[in-house]
């Protein structure tokens, strides 16, 4: 009986004794991961998707705001104060690598891009409030065309007198940075957020970026989209997307082998693709008929002046 006891009390002392070593031993465990995480920075990243909680998270936890001054400001006149992101900070998360810029791509699709070794990247910041904001919200609502539209979530803003860095661009609507091969980025042809946001499912949002890779591999260098690319063959987007006036199966058998269509033909066939290859090709032309840069004659004529 007493043996009993002192054996429970021994035992209840052993576990509240491992406890306050697991205890401890967690304590010990999260300060040297924290130490190491300084001594061993993240993996360098080349996108930053702004609409991504984790990710952004693990970007801005870590980088201090700031508020700057913007004379002459091009979107809402005036001088004005932002609060948000050294556009530095965050340029020091991605890769550096040479003959690569920066794009920033808007929520409707619009993207710009900055060479970070000749931008003035120390004005910058990643705005994601103005400070006069009258109504409550980050950013005023600004008019585009006949509507209103919210600025937000981000704006790339430069500090100082924009009448004298009326070059840079002030792209807002941010929602994705990401590093680009300067030689072969391409801003129109590329299905942007805001196409890939109307697709049924993240299977065909896979389905349509892999297509636009295979695109970029076989087939830019003789087509253009939205009027980048080649101009061997014809163009596959605008006014009319070629899916708008081709059946599927024969557009299916043009890709594999154009001679199956049209005896003659100039383009070359393409044994080596796969039928999900082709199925993915043609998904991709499919959604950019969501992303056309001019629908008619005329505005294309204009477009492309
Ligand atoms: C070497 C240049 C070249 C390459 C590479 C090429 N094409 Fe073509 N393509 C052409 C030419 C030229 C035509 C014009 C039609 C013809 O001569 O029959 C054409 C026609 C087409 C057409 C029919 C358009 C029409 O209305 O006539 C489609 C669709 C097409 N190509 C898709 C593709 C796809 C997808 C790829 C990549 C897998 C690709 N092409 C690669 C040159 C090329």
């Amino acid at each position: 009986m007493k043996h009993r006891l002192i054996f429970r009390q021994l035992s209840k002392n052993l576990l509240s004794l491992g406890l306050s070593f697991t205890v401890a031993s967690i304590i010990f465990l999260g300060y040297s991961s924290l130490a190491a995480g300084e001594l061993l920075p993240p993996p360098a990243i080349t996108q930053l998707d702004l609409n991504d909680p984790q990710i952004t998270e693990r970007i801005f936890s870590a980088t201090p705001k700031k508020i700057i001054t913007v004379e002459n400001d091009p979107l809402f006149g005036k001088t004005q104060q932002y609060e948000g992101y050294p556009l530095q900070a965050i340029l020091n998360f991605f890769e550096s690598k040479a003959n690569s810029e920066i794009a920033f791509i808007a929520s409707d699709g619009y993207s710009v891009t900055i060479d970070p070794r000749t931008a003035p990247v120390e004005r910058g910041l990643l705005a994601i409030r103005v400070f006069s904001s009258p109504d409550g919200k980050s950013f005023p609502d600004l008019k585009v065309g006949q509507e209103m539209q919210n600025p937000g979530p981000f704006i790339l803003v430069w500090s100082g007198d924009y009448k004298e860095l009326s070059k840079l661009p002030v792209p807002w609507g941010v929602v994705e940075i990401k590093l680009v091969d300067k030689s072969n980025y391409l801003s129109q042809a590329e299905p942007n957020p805001k196409t890939l946001k109307q697709l049924a499912s993240q299977a065909a949002v896979t389905q349509v970026k892999r297509g636009f890779n295979l695109f970029k591999d076989n087939c830019i260098k003789c087509h253009a989209v939205n009027m980048e690319g080649g101009r061997v063959g014809p163009e596959l987007n605008v006014p009319l997307n070629i899916t708008e006036y081709w059946r599927p199966l024969g557009l299916a058998k043009m890709i594999k082998n154009p001679a199956d269509v049209r005896w003659g033909s100039k383009m070359p066939p393409f044994p080596t693709l796969s039928e999900p290859d082709i199925a993915d090709l043609i998904s991709y032309l499919s959604a950019m008929r969501f992303q056309k840069v001019c629908d008619t004659a005329d505005s294309c004529n204009k477009y492309s002046r």
